[in-house]
C-alpha cells in the first residue's frame, strides 16, 4: 500500500500492508489472526507527525474509529469524549459549536482525536493535559483494553508513555475535562495581541479559536498545500546558569522560565540566527515564516528530511551549544 497520502509530510513510502481500523472489535480481530505476534506494526492517526525512513515491511494501523458524545456533566466541568480516529480540529469545532468550550487554543492543530495524547499536543497557552481526563488504549500484543488516567500516560513536554513506547498500545478513544466555567486562556502572547487587534477585550470560546486560526494560518504551511509534520524540533531546556550565558551573549534570546526553574528556549530564533530560515537543502526546506518547520518542496524521501535536519542541528550546535531534538517520530 503507498503511504504518501497518509503522511502529511507527503514523504514517499509503502507497507506491506495497511489495515483501516474502524472499531475495537476489528482491532480484536486482527490480533487474534495467526501471524499477529510476528509482524511489525505501526499505529497510524493522521500522519502528522511522522517521518517514514523508507518502506515498512509490516502492517500499518490507520485508526478511523468514530465517535464524539457528552459523557457528563459535573458541577466544575463537561466530560466529553471522542473515538481516537475523529479530525482533531473538527472535534474541538464541534465542542465549541455545542457549547462546550475549553479546547480553543488548540484549534487546527493536524491530525486526530487519537493522536493528541501522544505527545501531549500543546499550543498558544495550553497543553492537553490540562484538558485531559483518561483515554481507552487496546496492547497490542495481547488486546487488552485499558483505562489511562493523567498520571498513566506520564505527560511530558510534546512527550507521553505512548511516545515513547511505539507499537504497544493503540489509543481508540480519549475523555476531556472542560472546566466550567469556562474562562479564556490568553497569555501567550500573539493570542493576546491578535484579540485586542480585533477589538476583544472579553473574547468567547469561539473567537478565540478564530483567533488562534488567524494565528497559525499566518505562520503554519498547510500541510494540503504544502507537506510538513508542524514544528520540526522541539524547543530545548536548559538550566538557569547555562540560558544566563547564552543571555550574555544574545540579548534577543527568547527564553520561558519553566516551573522547575530551567528555561526553555525558542528553537526556531536559534536556527533563523544559524542561518536556516528560507533555506532548502535538496527537496526539503526550511519554512520561510517559521523556521521550526520543515517543508517538502516536492518529491521528498525520509533521508532527505534527515539531511537537512542533521545539518541544521550541527549549525545550531556549533554556535550555540544547544543540541535541538526532532519532534516528530521516526519509523
Ligand atoms: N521565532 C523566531 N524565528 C522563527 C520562529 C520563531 O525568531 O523562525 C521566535 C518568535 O519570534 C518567538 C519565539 O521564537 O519569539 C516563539 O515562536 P512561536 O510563538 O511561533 O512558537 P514556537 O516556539 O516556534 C511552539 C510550538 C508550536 C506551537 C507554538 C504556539 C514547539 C516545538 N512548538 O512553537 O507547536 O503552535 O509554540 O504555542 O513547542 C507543533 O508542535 O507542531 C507546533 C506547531
Amino acid at each position: 500500500a503507498d503511504l504518501s497520502a497518509f503522511n502529511t509530510f507527503g514523504l514517499r513510502a509503502r507497507a506491506a500492508r495497511l489495515l483501516r481500523v474502524r472499531s475495537v472489535d476489528a482491532l480484536r480481530a486482527a490480533i487474534a489472526a495467526p501471524g499477529w505476534t510476528e509482524t511489525p506494526r505501526l499505529v497510524l492517526g493522521g500522519g502528522s507527525n511522522l517521518v517514514f525512513g523508507g518502506d515498512f515491511p509490516g502492517t500499518v494501523l490507520r485508526v478511523e474509529i468514530p465517535g464524539r458524545r457528552l459523557l457528563r456533566t459535573e458541577a466544575e466541568a463537561w466530560i466529553v469524549e471522542a473515538g481516537a480516529g475523529e479530525s482533531w480540529h473538527d472535534f474541538v469545532r464541534w465542542t465549541l459549536a455545542q457549547g462546550w468550550p475549553g479546547l480553543e487554543n488548540l484549534s487546527l492543530i493536524p491530525g486526530t482525536v487519537g493522536a493528541a495524547p501522544i505527545q501531549n499536543i500543546g499550543a498558544y497557552g495550553l497543553e492537553l493535559v490540562e484538558r485531559f481526563e483518561s483515554l481507552d488504549a487496546v496492547e497490542l500484543d495481547t488486546g487488552e483494553l485499558r483505562r489511562f488516567d493523567a498520571a498513566a500516560c506520564a505527560f511530558g513536554y510534546r512527550d507521553s508513555v505512548f511516545k515513547r513506547n511505539p507499537g504497544k498500545w493503540m489509543v481508540v478513544a480519549v475523555r476531556f475535562r472542560l472546566p466550567r466555567p469556562w474562562r479564556a486562556v490568553t497569555r501567550y502572547a500573539d493570542v493576546a495581541r491578535e484579540l485586542e487587534a480585533r477589538g476583544l477585550a472579553q473574547p468567547g470560546a469561539l473567537e478565540v479559536s478564530d483567533a488562534v486560526i488567524a494565528i497559525r494560518s499566518r505562520k503554519l504551511p498547510d500541510p494540503a498545500v504544502l507537506g510538513n509534520a508542524g514544528s520540526f524540533f522541539k524547543n530545548p531546556v536548559v538550566d538557569a546558569a547555562r540560558c544566563a550565558r547564552l543571555l550574555a551573549e544574545h540579548p534577543a534570546l527568547p527564553h520561558y522560565p519553566q516551573a522547575d526553574g530551567s528555561e526553555k528556549l525558542a528553537a526556531g530564533w536559534l536556527i533563523e540566527q544559524a542561518g536556516w530560515k528560507g533555506r532548502d537543502l535538496g527537496p526539503v526546506g526550511c519554512y520561510e515564516r517559521q523556521a521550526l518547520v520543515l517543508v517538502n518542496r516536492g518529491g521528498a524521501t525520509g533521508g532527505d528530511v534527515r539531511r537537512i535536519a542533521q545539518a541544521i542541528i550541527a549549525d545550531v550546535e556549533a554556535r550555540f551549544g544547544v543540541r535541538l531534538e526532532p519532534e516528530p517520530v521516526f519509523t
